[in-house]
């Protein structure tokens, strides 16, 4: 698992990288673009959205948010990944924090319209997952809703599946959402797949 220290290393190439992998279909970026798009898509059909995002690295989801109007908040503990996201959203309000230990006490003071997190929150075990997600619901205003990109499978037969095809490439650090399981903790969670190895998780408060 990349720690602080990794992701400042990685910040400089991310971008590439994912496109990259993104574009050749390939775990773990296999669908990135289309959810990152269709997230856009979500958060823009409200008006005047006031936007949380969990691990936002280089913003690039949250820097098209803020160029078409919406107010961006954002953890992330990687200093180099916020320097990057800085320059694209100077006005953001952009917080340095390990989120396995919550949200920044700055963070926890705001509503938000949605709260979203790409790629990030795999960092978490299945435990922490449902006891953050918990933290972060009464931020919502109400209609509000928590979008979550990320390798995910319905359930843990398709993850087990997956791994198997992945092989050496299976990050067995990364724990993946199985959306079977965290619908006990949240039965309204919705799943939509969008590669055979991730998707979108929304939760509405
Ligand atoms: C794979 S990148 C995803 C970046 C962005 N959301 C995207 O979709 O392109 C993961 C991001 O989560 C951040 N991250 C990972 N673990 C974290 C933690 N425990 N606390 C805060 N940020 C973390 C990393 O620094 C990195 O910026």
């Amino acid at each position: 698992m990349l720690n602080q220290k990794g992701f400042d290393q990685w910040a400089s190439q991310y971008d590439q990288n994912v496109e990259q992998t993104d574009e050749s279909q390939k775990y773990p970026f296999a669908g990135y673009n289309e959810i990152l798009a269709e997230i856009e898509k979500r958060v823009l059909s409200r008006p005047h959205e006031k936007v949380l995002d969990i691990g936002f690295g280089t913003g690039v989801l949250t820097s098209r948010l803020y160029r078409q109007g919406c107010g961006i908040y954002g953890q992330d503990f990687s200093e180099k990944m916020i320097d990057l996201a800085r320059q694209k959203m100077p006005d953001a309000r952009l917080y340095q924090g390990d989120f396995t230990q919550g949200l920044v006490r700055q963070l926890q003071k705001e509503r938000y319209d949605a709260i979203l997190s790409t790629y990030a929150l795999h960092h978490l075990t299945d435990g922490q997952k449902v006891q953050f997600l918990k933290e972060l619901l009464p931020l919502l205003q109400d209609g509000g809703c928590i979008y979550i990109g990320d390798v995910a499978f319905e359930t843990r037969a398709a993850l087990e599946i997956c791994r198997a095809q992945e092989g050496q490439r299976w990050d067995p650090d990364e724990i993946y959402f199985v959306v079977e399981e965290l619908k006990e903790a949240f039965p309204k969670l919705q799943f939509e797949k969008f590669s055979y190895c991730a998707g979108l998780l929304s939760l509405q408060k």
